[in-house]
């Protein structure tokens, strides 16, 4: 069998390109190892970018995000307990969007399957070969059986521990990594939000986040250690470091039943490159954020926005220049949006071992920005995220 794009992976990157490819007549096949159930569940951040959110409602799966999403004006920032909003849209004009990234997920999904498209899920890609001919190979497993597809192009949104990137020949690929010694425990809270805006909170004993799902669902985080237990946190004890890191006078922070627990290491990963011959990669298989400053999902649409754009012009224009520079164009962004997770990570967190005089310096830089507007202004500009390169047309 051969069809013209084989994407591997259905998280959020494949299932937008394979929509958007769909949309204009782009025949592809989506190759899933996991269960439409399990790609669905999984939790992630809930923060959108204008460009993400205009990508999902161009493309027609803007309906329920417009409906249900939470707008917000900017954020609050905590510094030992004293909160100080920064007012991005009247600052900059623009916000930002609260939309759960399973929400994203299950919406492009629930198209995908009522267009009758191709996903085939619990079908585990084996190997990607033959890149630099004139047809990629694809082998995967579906019901036991072992299977082959051959494509014009295969792209790889298959996520950081997928196959496509490790299909790539080491001296063809060079990657960039920091494992910071953190963590952070989020929880599920079934309780409205404390804020109309998310809270960063910086404090000597750590950074705390309060963000939120819905009007009825908070999301809490505390910064821990990369491989704290779980076990060790009761539910009171979780509240009370919230208290004590967000905390401020005349404000409570709303309780509720907590109805998930989870830890995430913080790491930053990306590579040089994101083309091999008849590849591109996308989203996580190509990089990876840490949560602060919610860039993941971001960065995976601006990629889909301009391989989607360039699969397009190639098959209805054949004109290949978007797509010969895709790789460019998206490392590029992405290595600023590292910088601004990185530094953004940086900014709020404690970090062990440091010295009285970095802490100090640490928290005068939080200071700087809560009292000048141009810092304002290119926080803003970060937060709400640099512009998508193209465009799919559609
Ligand atoms: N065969 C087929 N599919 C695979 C394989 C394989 N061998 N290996 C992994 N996959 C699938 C995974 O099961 C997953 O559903 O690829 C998908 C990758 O999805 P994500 O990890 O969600 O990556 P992506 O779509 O790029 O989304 C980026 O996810 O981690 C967050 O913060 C990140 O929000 C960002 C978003
Ligand atoms: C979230 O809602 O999960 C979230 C919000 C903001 C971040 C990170 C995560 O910076």
């Amino acid at each position: 069998m051969h069809v013209p794009v084989v994407i591997v992976g259905a998280g959020p990157s494949g299932s937008l390109l394979a929509w958007i490819l769909r949309q204009r007549g782009i025949e592809n096949v989506v190759l899933e190892a996991r269960s439409r159930e399990y790609v669905e569940g999984r939790i992630r951040a809930g923060v959108m970018e204008q460009n993400a959110v205009d990508l999902m409602i161009r493309a027609g799966v803007g309906d329920r995000l417009q409906k249900e999403c939470m707008k917000h004006a900017g954020v609050i920032v905590g510094i030992n307990n004293q909160h100080h909003f920064i007012d991005f849209e009247k600052l900059i004009g623009i916000g930002v969007t609260v939309y759960g990234q399973s929400e994203v997920t299950k919406d492009i999904l629930a198209a995908l399957d009522k267009a009758g498209h191709d996903v085939v899920y619990e079908a585990p890609v084996q190997t990607i070969e033959n890149h630099n001919g004139d047809r990629a190979k694809v082998t995967y497993i579906q019901d036991g059986i072992e299977k082959e597809i051959s494509a014009d192009f295969v792209v790889g949104a298959d996520g950081y521990h997928g196959p496509c990137r490790k299909s790539i020949p080491a001296d063809a690929l060079k990657t960039h990594e920091k494992t910071y010694p953190l963590g952070w425990l989020g929880v599920m809270v079934k309780a409205a939000p404390s804020a109309n805006v998310a809270l960063f909170a910086h404090h000597d004993r750590g950074f705390a986040l309060l963000s939120m799902r819905s009007p009825e669902i908070s999301r809490l985080y505390l910064q821990c250690a990369a491989d704290e237990n779980l076990d060790e946190w009761s539910d009171e004890r979780v509240w009370e470091e919230l208290d004590t890191r967000m905390g401020t006078s005349g404000w409570t922070l709303e309780r509720g039943e907590i109805f998930q627990k989870d830890v995430t290491p913080l790491r930053s990963f990306f590579c040089e490159s994101m083309q091999y011959g008849r590849m591109f990669l996308a989203g996580d298989a190509a990089h990876i954020v840490p949560p602060t400053g919610a860039k993941g999902l971001n960065s995976a649409f601006a990629d889909i926005s301009v391989l989607s754009a360039g699969l397009i012009q190639h098959f209805t224009k054949d004109d290949s220049s978007i797509l010969d520079s895709y790789s460019g164009i998206a490392v590029e962004r992405n290595i600023q949006t590292q910088r601004f997770s990185w530094s953004n990570t940086s900014k709020y967190h404690v970090f062990p071992g440091t010295n009285s005089f970095d802490r100090r310096m640490q928290r005068a830089e939080l200071e700087y920005l809560v009292r000048d507007e141009t810092a304002q202004i290119s926080y803003a500009k970060q937060h709400t995220g640099l512009p998508f390169a193209h465009w799919p047309e559609l």
